[in-house]
C-alpha cells in the first residue's frame, strides 16, 4: 500500500475528520447489522488513544435519490414529475425532496451515535447537521480524545455534487483528513475525495479498515496464489461486464452462477425458458467465452438449475420448484437457483483452489426454496483451505447468516467498492490520499 495511514502522521491534539462508512442496514430505527461500525472501531479507538479530536462523518442510504429509491414518493408522484417539462422538474423535485426530508429520521445517523457510544464506552456527541450550527458548536467544543458524529452527509445536496463550499466548510473542521470508508471509496463525493482533491486539506491519510481491505484484496489480485478461482453471481451480466473480463485475465477458473448465468447459457445456444436473459449482452458473453478459451482459462457454468413457473411474490413466498438439466428448462419456467449437480460441480472446483474470491449469490437466496446454491458455495468456501475473500454485498450477508463468517479469510465491508477493485479500477477515495 503506497498511501499514508494514520500511523504515518502525528494526530495528537489534532482535529481529525474521519470519513467512515456507517451506511448500516436499519429496521424501525434499529441497526440490524453492525459489521461496518465494528469495522471502523480500530481507527476510532487508535485516534482516541492518541489524543486526537475525532470528528466522524458518513452517509446513510440515498436520501437524495428520490427517483430510484422512491423516498417519500409514491408511483403517482414520480410519474407526475417525470411528465413535467424538463425546466420545471428540478423545482418539483426540490419540493418533493423537502417533503421527503420531513421523513428524515429514517436516514438519520443518530442511532449509530448511540450504538457507537456503547461500543466505545464513552460519549459520542451527535451533531444534528453536517455543517450547520449544531456541527459548528460540537466541533468548536471538542476536546482531545472526544468523539463527534456529524449527521448524514447526504442531507447536504452538495455531498454527491462535490460542492466546493461544502468541502471548504468541512475542511475548516479539521487538521487531518482520514478516509476509512472502504465501502464508499469508489464514490467521488465531497467527503470521500473532493475535499482533498480541491486542496482544502493537505494531510489526508487512510485508516486501518481501508488499509486492511486493500492489503487483502488488492494484494490477492496482484499476486494471486494459484489455482485462483473466482465465483461470480448476481442477477445481471450488465452489472459485471468489466469484472468478468478483468477476472478472466487474473484467475485460473471463473465460475458463473446466479441470474447472469442464463445469458451465457443462451449465448451457448440453450433454450432457457423464462429465465433472466439480457439479449443485449449475448455478444459480450460469447466474447468472454472466447476470451477464456484464448487465455486457456476455465469458465464454468451451471449444468442444472431449480426452476419454478413464476418468480415468487413476495420474494420469500414458498413455491414449487423442480431440479432440471439446463438443456431441459421448460419454456414456461424460470431458473431461480443452481441445481444439485451444479452445487457439486462448483464445490469440486473450489476444493483444490488456493485463492477464492466470491461476489454475488447463486440464486434468489432470499427465498429458502432457492437458497441452496448460495449456501453450497458458502459452505464450499469454508472447506477449501484456500485464502477466501468475499466481496461484500449479498454474498457477505449470506455467509454471515449461515454462521460461516469466522471461517472466511476476509469479508469486505464494501460491495460496490470491492467490485470496482475486482474490475481493476482505481478508487477515488484512496487515490486522493497522500502518498507514502
Ligand atoms: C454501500 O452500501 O455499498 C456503500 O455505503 C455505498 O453506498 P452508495 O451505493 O449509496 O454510494
Amino acid at each position: 500500500m503506497n498511501k499514508k495511514s494514520i500511523k504515518d502522521v502525528d494526530v495528537k491534539g489534532k482535529r481529525c475528520l474521519v470519513r467512515v462508512d456507517f451506511n448500516v442496514p436499519m429496521k424501525d430505527g434499529v441497526i440490524t447489522d453492525e459489521t461496518r461500525i465494528n469495522g471502523a472501531l480500530p481507527t476510532i479507538k487508535y485516534l482516541i488513544d492518541q489524543g486526537a479530536k475525532v470528528i466522524l462523518c458518513s452517509h446513510m442510504g440515498k436520501p437524495h435519490n428520490i427517483f430510484t429509491e422512491g423516498f417519500g414518493l409514491n408511483k403517482k408522484e414520480k410519474k407526475a414529475i417525470e411528465a413535467l417539462p424538463e425546466a420545471e422538474r428540478d423545482a418539483a423535485k426540490a419540493e418533493y425532496l423537502k417533503k421527503a426530508l420531513k421523513d428524515k429520521e429514517k436516514f438519520s445517523l443518530r442511532p449509530v451515535a448511540v450504538k457507537l457510544a456503547e461500543k466505545l464506552g464513552q460519549p459520542v456527541t451527535f451533531a444534528e447537521d453536517v455543517v450547520g450550527p449544531s456541527a459548528d458548536a460540537a466541533v468548536s467544543k471538542i476536546k482531545d480524545g472526544e468523539v463527534v458524529l456529524l449527521e448524514n452527509t447526504r442531507f447536504e445536496a452538495g455531498e454527491e455534487k462535490r460542492d466546493e463550499n461544502l468541502c471548504k466548510k468541512l475542511a475548516s473542521y479539521c487538521d487531518v483528513y482520514v478516509n476509512d470508508a472502504f465501502g464508499t471509496a469508489h464514490r467521488s463525493h465531497a467527503t470521500t475525495a473532493a475535499i482533498v482533491e480541491y486542496g482544502f486539506v493537505k494531510t489526508a491519510v487512510c485508516g486501518f479498515l481501508i488499509e486492511k481491505e486493500l492489503s487483502v484484496m488488492a494484494d490477492a489480485l496482484e499476486n494471486p496464489v494459484r489455482p485462483f478461482v473466482a465465483v461470480l453471481g448476481g442477477a445481471k451480466v450488465a452489472d459485471k461486464l468489466k469484472v468478468i473480463s478483468n477476472l478472466l485475465e487474473k484467475c485460473d477458473t471463473l465460475i458463473i452462477g446466479g441470474g447472469m448465468a442464463y445469458t451465457f447459457l443462451k449465448a451457448k445456444g440453450y433454450e432457457v425458458g423464462k429465465s433472466l436473459v439480457d439479449d443485449e449482452q449475448i455478444g459480450y458473453c460469447n466474447e468472454m467465452m472466447q476470451k477464456a478459451k484464448d487465455l486457456n482459462k476455465k469458465l464454468v457454468l451451471p449444468i442444472d438449475c431449480m426452476v419454478a413457473k413464476d418468480f415468487p411474490n413476495p420474494i420469500d413466498a414458498i413455491v414449487d420448484a423442480t431440479a432440471t438439466d439446463i438443456d431441459k428448462i421448460p419454456a414456461d419456467c424460470e431458473a431461480l437457483d443452481i441445481g444439485p449437480k451444479t452445487r457439486e460441480l462448483f464445490a469440486n472446483e473450489l476444493k483444490s483452489a488456493k485463492l477464492v474470491i466470491w461476489n454475488g449469490p447463486m440464486g434468489v437466496f432470499e427465498n429458502p426454496v432457492f437458497a441452496a446454491g448460495t449456501n453450497a458455495v458458502a459452505k464450499a468456501m469454508t472447506e477449501t483451505g484456500a485464502t477466501t475473500i468475499i466481496g461484500g454485498g449479498d454474498s457477505a450477508a449470506a455467509v454471515t447468516q449461515l454462521g460461516y463468517a469466522d471461517k472466511i479469510t476476509h469479508i469486505s465491508t464494501g460491495g460496490g467498492a470491492s467490485l470496482e477493485l475486482f474490475e481493476g479500477k482505481k478508487l477515488p477515495g484512496i487515490e486522493c490520499l497522500n502518498d507514502k
